[in-house]
């Protein structure tokens, strides 16, 4: 890999965080790569709703920025209000510490440039940036199909192909091959144009580049289309949480006793369940998985977070009698430490609701998965799973159902045949992480491209 702390250039770089878990670790695993690089220095500016912990990284700074929302504001009002809240209220702060940074930049002798790489939903800095004349480059922590799928959504509406109708939701889209209508991002119009509108409210500063937590491979198709239709450098530097150790980024306490847990189990004996940082189930569904895990008959480690059962503080939900059978059988905990889980020798299936982090979690070790998608690009993320790489099963969340899946995946010879896909994709991620690959080769274009600017 070239080493650019010796060229003698230097740039400060400000990343802007999303107070969102599957957005803030892929930046500060971003800009932990970037600093061991030794010409960035790194400012995270940051909401003071789920803030990082400065105390992991002790080589950055920090700058909170006054925002004026909670965790509440996410499960309460709309997810659309909480991400217009945080911009607005964020971007007076943001644009004063740009401006004094500008400042202590004019009194120096040996300049630094100023580049500003912000999360997707802080678009916020984008027109801050524009403003200020500062380059700014865009992190997009969601798969790379996102974005082509959330594009036309304003064409197949004008044609009247969106929101599908229920007798169309299973045909593919053909501009979207394999993606079918209910892939879409969202089968709301209201929600997709409000989002459309305020994601999109900075046209006339578009990003001097774009930085996909993605693989070339994986994505080829909607990377072309991307490439086709988006002026801009696009780099695919992706899986970031391979790229270089990072320090837990969890906001949440992980509960390191499943590891000792998953010790004392067999080979590839245990279903690992988790929905992720933000989905919220109602009891009905939560009590569907419960009956099917407890009737699959197989170990497993679920993860509830607090309060993502709707009515519930945590696993009071549970119907009697399954708590004892559960004990046989099963762990619970609140949070894990899930790409520790993931690598564990005894982990054999992966039941998630695919969010990009977590997808490429499970993919990078090579664990077949269970699909149950909630929003936004999770449906896509189960299409290239279970369609495209063949190394998942979308499940319909109904006992006998699930029951049905869990054996198949952990048990059947067709649970065998994806793990040997998903072990192949593993193969090929490594190589395009290691010397000339395709990922390694985009990070040190991104470094290059950054120390041009
Ligand atoms: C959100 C969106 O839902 C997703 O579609 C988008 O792609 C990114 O942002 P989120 O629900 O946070 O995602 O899921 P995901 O992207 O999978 O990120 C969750 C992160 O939390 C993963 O890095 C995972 O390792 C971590 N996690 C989850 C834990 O560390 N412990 C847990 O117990 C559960």
């Amino acid at each position: 890999m070239a080493d650019h702390g010796g060229s003698g250039r230097r740039c400060q770089l400000v990343l802007i965080a999303s107070p969102l878990q599957g957005h803030m670790t892929p930046m500060l695993q971003l800009g932990t790569y970037l600093h061991s690089k030794g010409c960035f220095s790194i400012t995270i500016a940051h909401s003071e709703f789920n803030s990082p912990d400065p105390s992991k990284h002790p080589d950055f700074h920090f700058q909170p920025l006054p925002d004026n929302v909670s965790g509440t504001d996410i499960v309460c009002a709309s997810f659309i209000h909480f991400v217009q809240t945080y911009n607005n209220n964020c971007k007076p702060h943001f644009q004063g510490h740009l401006i004094k940074i500008i400042n202590e930049q004019k009194d120096k002798s040996n300049k630094e440039s100023i580049v500003i790489i912000h999360d997707h939903l802080m678009f916020f800095a984008a027109s801050v940036a524009s403003e200020l004349g500062l380059p700014n480059i865009i992190l997009r922590s969601s798969s790379a199909a996102f974005y082509p799928a959330f594009m036309i959504i304003p064409k197949l509406h004008q044609q009247g192909r969106y929101p599908a109708q229920d007798s169309s939701l299973q045909d593919i889209v053909p501009e979207l091959h394999p993606f079918r209508y209910m892939d879409l991002p969202y089968n709301n119009r209201p929600v997709e144009e409000t989002l459309r509108k305020i994601t999109m409210s900075t046209p006339n500063s578009p990003p001097s580049a774009s930085i996909y937590n993605t693989l070339e491979f994986l994505e080829e198709s909607a990377l072309t289309e991307i490439r086709d239709h988006y002026q801009g450098p696009i780099f695919t530097i992706g899986p970031l949480h391979k790229i270089i150790p990072t320090p837990s980024t969890s906001f949440l306490e992980e509960d390191m006793s499943c590891i000792s847990w998953l010790n004392k189990q067999a080979p590839k004996s245990v279903v690992y369940v988790s929905l992720g940082s933000l989905a919220h189930v109602d009891e009905k569904v939560s009590t569907e998985m419960a009956w099917g895990l407890a009737n699959s008959n197989q170990q497993f480690l679920w993860v509830i977070r607090p309060g993502s059962v709707h009515g519930f503080e945590w696993i009071e939900f549970l119907p009697e009698g399954l708590v004892a059978k559960f004990k046989k059988r099963g762990l619970i905990v609140k949070w894990a430490p899930q790409k520790e889980v993931l690598a564990h020798n005894a982990v054999g299936g992966f039941w998630s609701h695919c969010g990009w982090n977590s997808t490429l979690e499970g993919v990078c070790e090579g664990v077949p998965m269970l699909c149950q998608p909630f929003v936004a690009d999770q449906q896509l993320n189960a299409r290239y799973l279970s369609y495209v790489w063949k190394m998942g099963i979308e499940i319909v969340v109904e006992r006998g159902e699930i029951k049905g899946a869990i054996k198949r995946l952990l048990v059947d010879e067709e649970g065998k045949k994806m793990r040997g896909k998903a072990m192949e994709i593993q193969e090929k991620i490594k190589i395009a992480l290691s010397h000339g690959g395709s990922s390694q080769n985009s990070l040190i274009d991104l470094v290059d491209f950054i120390l041009s600017m």
